[in-house]
């Protein structure tokens, strides 16, 4: 099945190509590392860099919840900390529920996909975001623009 809707493609986990199902693997594989011990929702992360690095990330949460930190800007800020150059090319993002199964692809949240969209803009080249959970299909969306339109930026400030 393969379904093209307004932003977002939807496809059987076979259909990725092979690199990308690489890169869910290792996203699958950094959320066993996730501290979650409050939500247990251990999601993990990957970003695919411009220049073939892959960098994983999951979430770390705290007793004072809004400390904590979400998977993909764990990811994302090591990234941009040790490549401040080098555009991103891809952000694979999945979870494993301890308690219940992740029956459907996890979609970064409004303020993981506002610091995803500085770097697409900084970069001016689009992040691919692939959104899985542990069982099902697989979501695929072309650019973080499109997933926050009407979205802030610079040139407001
Ligand atoms: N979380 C992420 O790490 N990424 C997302 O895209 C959604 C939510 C984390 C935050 C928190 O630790 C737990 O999942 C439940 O919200």
């Amino acid at each position: 099945m393969h379904i093209q809707t307004e932003i977002k493609t939807y496809l059987d986990r076979t259909q990725l190509s092979v690199k990308d199902a690489d890169l869910l693997n290792i996203a699958h594989e950094a959320a066993y590392n996730a501290y979650a011990p409050y939500s247990h929702f251990k999601v993990g992360s990957a970003i695919l860099l411009k220049n073939g690095h892959i960098i994983s990330g999951n979430n770390q949460e705290n007793a004072v919840y809004p400390s904590g930190l979400c998977a993909e800007r764990v990811a994302l800020f090591y990234a941009a900390s040790q490549f401040p150059e080098t555009p991103i090319a891809k952000i694979a993002i999945t979870a494993i529920g301890t308690e219940k199964e992740v029956m459907q692809p996890v979609p970064p949240c409004g303020s993981c996909r506002q610091a995803l969209l500085e770097y697409e803009i900084k970069f001016g080249e689009p992040i691919e975001i692939i959104m899985a959970g542990e069982k099902g299909e697989v979501y695929v969306v072309k650019s973080v623009s499109e997933l926050l339109p009407l979205s802030f930026s610079r040139e407001l400030l």
